[in-house]
């Protein structure tokens, strides 16, 4: 068989075995009330910014495109979330301590503000999630001043 071909077949066949290796989706329902949102208590424009561009990686409130359900960009997809929550997740928000959260909402300031977050891989795909300089201004002054309110 000529070698290319061969190539071909063993690389279709790859790809073909590693779809039945998929990423885990569940999330533990969370009790509402410590969300981000009920804790901090955003206005209106801050909190729908931050459930449009922060929430599928830092939440339980993930929402999975379709192609999270091809592998190997799904594991990409997966590492990502798993990672995000790991370092902040807004839908546990309550639970932090609060030295916990005064650092974290500095961090959110600072990660957005140097546009570092949302992750710009991210953003390839998702336009919606873009944040434009009049909203990083905003949300830079929001989350300074929840973080500067709270007095160790
Ligand atoms: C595509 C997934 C994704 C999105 C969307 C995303 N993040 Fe992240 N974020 C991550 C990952 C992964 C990390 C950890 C690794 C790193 O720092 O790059 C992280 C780290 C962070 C950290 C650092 C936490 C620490 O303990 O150092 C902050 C703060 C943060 N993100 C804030 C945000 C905010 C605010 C948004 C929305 C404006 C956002 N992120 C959107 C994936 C994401």
């Amino acid at each position: 068989m000529n070698k290319y071909l061969k190539i071909l077949i063993y690389l279709a066949v790859g790809l073909i075995v590693i779809q039945f290796i998929g990423i885990d989706k569940s999330a533990p329902k969370m009790e509402g009330y410590l969300d981000f949102m009920e804790v901090e208590l955003p206005p209106e424009h801050i909190a729908s910014l931050i459930k449009t561009s922060c929430y599928d990686c830092h939440s339980y409130k993930t929402s999975y495109p379709w192609y999270s359900n091809i592998s190997p960009i799904s594991w990409s997809i997966g590492s990502h979330v798993t990672e995000g929550r790991a370092h902040l997740n807004f839908s546990t928000w309550g639970e932090y301590e609060t030295e916990v959260k005064k650092d974290l909402l500095l961090k959110c300031y600072k990660q957005v503000g140097a546009r570092q977050m949302p992750l710009p891989s991210y953003l390839l795909l998702h336009d919606e999630a873009k944040i434009n300089k009049e909203q990083i201004e905003e949300f830079y002054t929001w989350f300074k001043t929840q973080s500067d309110n709270i007095k160790l």
